[in-house]
């Protein structure tokens, strides 16, 4: 096997929402190599269609396959827009290695954690491994790397994600399902003296009053934003929530015992199939802005805090995408495993199109 890499970009995933969208902010700014993978010849053609110039699509059956064309053929970039990064992640990252970039979206702990796991092993072999490169992460991790610049370890972290995006006609699609599904199945998560702690799913309950005059509610769901923000300020204690959590009165009561049912394999398969093919209706944003939102508290009775404001989130996500997929390309990141702003600096979120206002 020839370890050096060609330069290619694989967006595995390209038929997907995200994989449309970042193929045609990657063609539109004119950076060559770009390669659309997926599991069919026809959707591939028609996406490639809509794209400017001439673009090469790669018909590959499966998660299995496209694993083995990454090991075979070596491309520079990779970009993992398949979901399921429970087990889709770690194996296509070290595929990447030797010399070979790895990027997608995984927004769970346990994912984030494997891939930073792979630091040392990426270092070696030079290669730039970036987990969490959206909306999801980014938009809290950017504000407390930023505000923890500097100071001592804070004693408690509050971080809040409050997107809002515009629907499409369409269906959910197994790749967001699986990430609804298993968030559900896991339960909420919040560090307590340093370490992931379990606490009930929808607690933690939020009433935002947003910088723009709008609300939005917020509960506690087990995302990487955790992890992320665990990385970057070592706090003991560390709170997140979000305003995808269910925060109905009437179905917080529900979620412990619908936690305990998706543990239950065949019942979590019957819910990823229904969520999956569950119709969604074009709809715009429901509020003008995606805020990501940070309280930090030192001991000595220093608090700050500070708001991310970026537009409709998944096009936030594919311009955060579209920046690390530009740095892995260019070889400007640096060598290793991690989350977005450890690896790019806080200024990821701004060149993406996002502005922070202090608090
Ligand atoms: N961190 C964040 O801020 C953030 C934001 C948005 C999305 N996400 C995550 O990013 C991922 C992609 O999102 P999306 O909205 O683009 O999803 P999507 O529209 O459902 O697209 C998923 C893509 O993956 C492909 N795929 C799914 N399972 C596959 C398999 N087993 N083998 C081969 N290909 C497979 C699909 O191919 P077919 O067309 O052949 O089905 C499709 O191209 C999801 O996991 C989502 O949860 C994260």
């Amino acid at each position: 096997m020839d370890d050096k890499p060609i330069d290619e970009i694989w967006i595995l995933g390209a038929t997907g929402k995200v994989g449309r969208a970042l193929a045609g902010r990657l063609t539109a700014a004119r950076i060559p190599g770009v390669v659309l993978v997926g599991r069919s010849a026809e959707r591939l053609a028609s996406i490639a269609e809509t794209l400017d110039g001439p673009i090469r699509t790669r018909r590959l059956a499966g998660f299995a396959e496209m694993l083995a064309a990454v090991q075979r053929e070596r491309p520079l970039v990779v970009v993992n827009l398949l979901g399921s990064y429970a087990g889709t992640a770690v194996p296509l990252a070290k595929a990447c290695m030797p010399n070979g970039n790895y990027v997608d979206l995984s927004i769970d702990n346990d994912t984030l954690s494997g891939l930073i796991g792979l630091h040392d092993e990426a270092r070696a072999a030079n290669s730039s491994v970036i987990g969490g490169a959206g909306f999801g992460v980014l938009a809290t991790e950017a504000l407390v790397v930023r505000l923890c610049a500097g100071m001592p370890y804070p004693s408690r972290v509050q971080i809040d994600a409050l997107s809002s995006s515009a629907s499409e006609d369409g269906v959910m699609g197994e790749a967001l399902a699986v990430t609804a599904v298993d968030v559900m199945a896991l339960g909420g998560r919040a560090y307590r003296e340093g370490r992931l702690t379990p606490v009930p799913l929808g607690s933690n309950l939020r009433n935002h009053a947003l910088p723009d005059g709008t609300t939005v509610k917020s509960a506690a769901v087990p995302s990487g934003e955790l992890f992320a923000a665990r990385q970057a300020s070592n706090a003991p204690t560390i709170d997140f929530t979000s305003a995808l959590a269910p925060t109905s009165p009437l179905i917080r009561p529900a979620l412990p015992l619908l936690s305990r049912l998706l543990q239950i394999p065949s019942m979590r398969r019957m819910m990823i199939t229904s969520m999956a093919a569950s119709k969604t209706r074009r709809a715009p944003r429901p509020r003008p802005h995606s805020w990501g939102h940070a309280v930090i508290d030192w001991a000595d009775g220093t608090r700050r805090e500070s708001w991310l404001r970026a537009d409709d989130a998944m096009d936030y996500t594919a311009d955060v995408l579209t920046a690390v997929v530009r740095a892995l390309y260019a070889g400007t990141a640096p060598r290793g495993a991690c989350t977005p702003a450890a690896a790019l600096g806080p200024g990821l979120a701004t060149d993406a199109g996002a502005t922070f206002l202090d608090g």
